[in-house]
């Protein structure tokens, strides 16, 4: 896919539902005793393998357009299938489901991509076979086999910060014999599962750094209107950052504290981004972004910061190399651990486009210019879906363009990404 440069961004667009919430909203949905309606899902590879996992387990998943109706199971009525069960890239949902079985009978297998079968899996098994369960990863990678047993509640510190991780436990701890069960977090990462769990008519203890769940009778089905996604409005948001002249509205994107730390970095980089019409959409908040360009100037990340913005570190990297100074991210070693190697990749994105990009243990350093990098040639998105959108993004912003290989790799995420940014872009 050729990605040409623009002059600048300008209009109004909405982003696809919120990809961490639809996963969420469909797991908790078919444990639900009834019908739960979900709008505004966000269809994407990733979702549609949640919808296609839970029918795998004998759950009806109709969806239509951006609505997804989900006929509960009830809380222990998933079925293991014959044959394994696909995560295909989807981290979210072979984590969180792992969760959600070691609550049900049988013997589950879940697998997943290439991938997915490079990612950790043994932060879900720890604690899942604390609780009771008892599982079998292949070297602390999918494929991954879980049976239940009786389950008891935990409290469990989390070695890393990671939503999926205390995702994962919570889910479990619907089905312990007694409560509570609980996550300690000493960053807090994105609480979406609390938030929906709430909505789910759970018993649920919170307060800072930790989560408490106690066992249920039953779910209540959810009626919810899913936000948009922050991560797939960031880089229109670092689009419009970059481009001389870009004015940019983005309507309906969830603004939930526990995601939006990319915000907070640009606004010290110097970022015009505004929040306005601030409203609560499914127990999330919401608001419309307003974009205007900015020059920026370089800034320090710390890893406290990281969780909140870590699937956003790669635009970071590119915004930073068009700032003025050196920009150093500490504590990102996170990102290695994702769909690809994510220090890695985004350096072989973004280098031969011109940005000044260096890496050493899980420390990012980006020399900036503020000037548009070069461009030109093609770079691999190595099939990882915010690497296609990095590179598409740096593209738009640089003088010559660039040829994005692996570029269709952003329906795991937003599929329509480039129509959506072929309507807001200026050439
Ligand atoms: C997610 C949590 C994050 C994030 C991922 C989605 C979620 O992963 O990177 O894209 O929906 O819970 P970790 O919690 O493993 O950091």
């Amino acid at each position: 896919m050729r990605v040409d440069p623009a002059v600048a961004l300008r209009g109004g667009l909405a982003v696809p539902g919120d990809k961490s919430i639809s996963h969420r909203a469909l797991l908790l949905g078919a444990l639900a005793e009834g019908e739960s309606e979900v709008r505004g899902f966000g269809a994407s590879e990733d979702t549609l393998a949640t919808a296609d996992a839970l029918r795998a387990l004998g759950v009806d998943v109709e969806i239509t357009g951006d609505t997804a109706r989900v006929t509960g199971a009830g809380l222990r009525g998933l079925r293991p299938p014959v044959g394994p069960i696909d995560c295909r890239n989807a981290g979210t949902l072979m984590r969180l489901l792992a969760g959600v079985l070691a609550g049900q009978d049988g013997r589950f297998r879940l697998v997943g991509d290439e991938s997915l079968s490079r990612r950790p899996l043994e932060r879900v098994a720890a604690p899942l076979r604390e609780m009771g369960a008892t599982i079998e990863t292949t070297d602390g990678h999918a494929p991954l086999i879980l049976e239940s047993g009786p389950l008891r509640p935990i409290r469990y510190e989390l070695p890393v910060a990671s939503a999926q991780v205390k995702s994962a436990v919570l889910l479990a701890g619907l089905f312990a014999k007694s409560g509570p069960t609980v996550v300690v977090e000493s960053l807090p990462t994105r609480d979406h599962t609390e938030r929906l769990l709430e909505a789910a008519g759970t018993r649920l203890g919170r307060k800072p750094g930790e989560a408490a769940v106690w066992p249920v009778e039953r779910l209540r089905p959810l009626s919810l209107d899913v936000p948009g996604d922050f991560s797939s409005a960031a880089p229109f948001v670092a689009a419009a950052t970059l481009l001389a002249g870009s004015e940019l509205r983005l309507h309906g994107v969830g603004v939930n504290p526990t995601r939006i730390g990319f915000l907070g970095v640009l606004e010290r980089m110097g970022a015009r981004v505004s929040l306005f019409n601030r409203r609560t959409m499914g127990g999330e908040p919401v608001a419309d972004l307003a974009v205007a360009h900015a020059e920026l100037v370089a800034t320090e990340v710390l890893a406290s910061e990281i969780p909140r913005l870590v699937d956003e570190l790669p635009l970071v990297a590119l915004v930073a190399g068009m700032a003025r100074g050196e920009t150093v991210v500490r504590g990102a070693g996170e990102l290695r651990l994702k769909e690809s190697d994510r220090l890695e990749t985004l350096k072989n994105v973004l280098r031969p486009l011109g940005v000044r990009v260096s890496t050493k243990g899980d420390e990012l350093r980006v020399r900036g210019v503020p000037t548009r990098p070069r461009g030109g040639g093609t770079v691999d998105a190595a099939g990882d879906h915010r690497m296609a959108v990095l590179a598409a993004i740096a593209g738009l912003v640089s003088r010559e363009g660039v040829e994005v290989s692996g570029a269709e790799s952003v329906a795991v995420s937003f599929p329509d990404f480039f129509p959506v940014l072929d309507s807001v872009a200026l050439r």
